[in-house]
C-alpha cells in the first residue's frame, strides 16, 4: 500500500484524490488517509503531492514510519468502504496527528 504522511496535515490539498482510480483516498479532520485493503498500488498518487506526502510503504522516511500505522488504524473502525466520495469528510484523525500542534504551511 502508499501510506500519506506528515506533510499532509492540515493542507489537504487534495489533488492525490483526483488521481485515484479506486477512490481509496478517505479526507479525514486534518489529513487524508489511504485504505491499505483498498489501494492497487497504482502510484498515481504519489507525484502530483506538492508537499511530497505520499510513499510506498517500503519508501516511507524513517522519521515518518509510524504513519503506516496511523493510515492502516484510521480504517479499524470504518473497514473498506469503497470508496471516499460518497463518505465525504470523516470527522476524525488518528491520535498520532491528533496529538500534533498547528502545523505551520
Ligand atoms: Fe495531502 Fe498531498 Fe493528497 S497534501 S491531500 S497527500 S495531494
Ligand atoms: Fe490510489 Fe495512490 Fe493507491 S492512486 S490506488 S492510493 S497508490
Amino acid at each position: 500500500t502508499y501510506v500519506i504522511a506528515l506533510p499532509c496535515v492540515d493542507v489537504k490539498d487534495r489533488a492525490c484524490v483526483d488521481e485515484c482510480p479506486v477512490d481509496c483516498i478517505y479526507e479525514g479532520g486534518r489529513m487524508l488517509y489511504i485504505q491499505p485493503d483498498e489501494c492497487v498500488d497504482c502510484g498515481a498518487c504519489e507525484p502530483v503531492c506538492p508537499v511530497e506526502a505520499i510513499f510506498y510503504e517500503d519508501d516511507t522516511p524513517d522519521q515518518w514510519a509510524e504513519y503506516y500505522q496511523a493510515n492502516v488504524e484510521f480504517f479499524d473502525d470504518l473497514g473498506a468502504p469503497g470508496g471516499a466520495a460518497k463518505m465525504g469528510v470523516i470527522e476524525k484523525d488518528h491520535p498520532i496527528i491528533e496529538a500534533l500542534p498547528i502545523q505551520p504551511n
